[in-house]
Parts: C-alpha cells; structure tokens; sequence
C-alpha cells in the first residue's frame, strides 16, 4: 500500500451523515471525504447540503439527499439510495439533533417540544440504526455511530428534554452493541461538549467569539478551544478500522470537564475569603 492510500483511513467506505449540512455533520462528511468515503449527506437544509456537496467533489463521491430523520420513509430513501448509488452501506453516522427549547425547568418544559426533542435526537437516531442495521446485516460489518452529548454524562447544564433525549441515545447505542455485535457490526456514540456551532449559537444567543470564550474561561483543558473537526477526527476514528474492537462506546469529547464539579471549593474558597475579609 502507499502512503497516499494508506494515509486515508477511509478507503472505498460508503457513509450516511445526517445532519451533515451543518456543524458536527459538515466537519466530518469533509474529512470522510478527504479520507476516501464516499458520502451521503442526509439533512433537511438543503441548500446547505447541496452547497457542501459542491465544494466537496463530484457525485462520484458525495451526494446530498433531503432525509427528515423523523420520517421512516425518508430514512429508509436515503439509506436505498446510499446503496443503489454506491453499492453499500458501512458507516451510518446518525449525527441529527435539536436542543429545543432552552427552559431549564421541570414546570417550564412544554409537552410539544419535550415530544419534538425525542422525536429527532431519539427516534430519528433509532430509524436510522434501524435501517442501516436492515442492508449491514446481511453483509456481517459496518458501523454505526450516533451523537450523543456530555449532556449524558453531567446533568443540570441542559433543558430536561434534551439531556434525557441524550442518555437514551447512549441507552439505544449499548443495546444495539449487543445485539448487531453477533452480525460484525460495531455501535459507538460520541459525546461533546459545549463546542460553537449553529445549534448552540442559537440556542444560546451567542456569537461564535462569546461562546468560546465561554468554553474558554470554564475549561478544565487549558490552551485549546474545541471546534467541530475535533469531533470529526473522533468519528473518523469509531469508523475506521483503527477501531475495529471498539464498541458499545461513548467517547466523550470535553477535554476532561465532565470529571470535573468544583462548585464545593469554589464555595469554600469563597467563604474562607469572606471570613479573612470578616
Ligand atoms: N454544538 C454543541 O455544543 C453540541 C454538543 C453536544 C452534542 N451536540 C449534538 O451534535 C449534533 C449536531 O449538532 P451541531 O451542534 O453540529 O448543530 P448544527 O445545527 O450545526 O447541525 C445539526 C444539523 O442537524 C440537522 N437537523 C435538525 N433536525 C433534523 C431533522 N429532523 N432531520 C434531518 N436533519 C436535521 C440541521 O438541519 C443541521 O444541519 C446534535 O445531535 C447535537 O445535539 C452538539
């Protein structure tokens, strides 16, 4: 093998990103691209999509499809057409998500968007896994990944909605480890942290400069500010065979904040002040 083949880390692997018009999503259909896949971006921005596939190749390469994670028939097209166009499937990368709204309060949680949050973050990932599992278990491999958050791991950060929405999709990503381990095929989640996409710009009403000074100054990892390729290069990771025993994972990507709750010696640090003040 040479060094050019040998360096993409992707080779003549077919992969479906939704949500890959944006974000997590457009970070990593770029560098699955750059890494050989051929890719389909499953999203429901088209403009964006078509636009992204644009600058990324032809459509030998990569396609666009619209595909609402919610709607079975649209999965199941677009997981038809990953297939029809490129002859298979390998990676599923069931990256789609909304943080709803941002009330983080039991009794501010509205029915209608608490059952929105579950219907793209969780339903949309398990329809997902459920028709990639359909073409990649005949075939005994592939992969499917899903985004999580470190909404999974540390609570009280998050809207209700969408830190449940997050454990169950870790919840979905272990059972699913289980039983499609018996086909050859591998199921991961990676979780980030507070990283400035469109989603959370939004959500937060921050620009791009305020939030990562926000991520900056609560760091627990000094020196680097966390941007969507970070995530890519972990998804790149969890679907090549670099990590060929690695599955039912959750990779949390925060550079270690979620090991972290100083609340209590940020408290005493306080009160032991005010008594030397005193
Ligand atoms: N940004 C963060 O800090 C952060 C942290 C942890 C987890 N996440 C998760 O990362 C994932 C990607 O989000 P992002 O931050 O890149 O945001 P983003 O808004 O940039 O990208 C999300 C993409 O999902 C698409 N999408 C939304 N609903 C859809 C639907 N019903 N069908 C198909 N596509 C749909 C959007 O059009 C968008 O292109 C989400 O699951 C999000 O919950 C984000």
């Amino acid at each position: 093998m040479n060094e050019s083949c040998s360096s993409k880390r992707l080779n003549g692997k077919v992969a479906i990103i939704t949500g890959g018009a944006s974000g997590f999503g457009k970070s990593t259909a770029r560098l699955f691209v750059r890494h050989g896949a051929s890719v389909v971006i499953a999203d429901i921005q088209d403009d964006l999509g078509r636009s992204l596939c644009e600058e990324l190749g032809s459509e030998k390469t990569v396609s666009y499809v619209h595909c609402d994670v919610t709607s079975d028939s649209d999965v199941k097209n677009v997981v038809n057409f990953a297939v029809e166009r490129y002859g298979k499937l390998d990676i599923m990368y069931n990256n789609a998500g909304i943080t709803g709204d941002m009330d983080r309060t039991i009794l501010g949680t509205k029915g209608e968007n608490f059952k929105k949050v579950f219907e793209v973050n969780v339903y949309g990932g398990f329809l997902g896994a459920k028709h990639a599992a359909r073409v990649m278990i005949p075939n005994r491999s592939g992969v499917i990944l899903f985004t999580s958050s470190v909404a999974s791991v540390i609570c009280g950060q998050s809207p209700h909605a969408y830190a449940m929405s997050k454990h169950a999709v870790v919840g979905l990503m272990r059972n699913l480890c289980v039983e499609l381990g018996e086909f050859g095929i591998r199921v991961n989640s990676v979780s980030p942290g507070a990283i400035a996409t469109p989603m959370l710009r939004k959500a937060l009403g921050l620009t791009t400069e305020a939030l990562e000074e926000v991520v900056r100054s609560s760091a627990i990892l000094k020196g680097v500010v966390p941007t969507t390729e970070d995530v890519a290069e972990a998804a790149l990771y969890l679907c090549s065979d670099e990590s060929r025993v690695i599955s039912g994972h959750n990779l949390v990507i925060d550079g270690g904040y979620s090991n972290s709750n100083r609340s209590f010696l940020t408290a005493v640090i306080k009160k032991l002040s005010s008594v030397v003040e005193g």
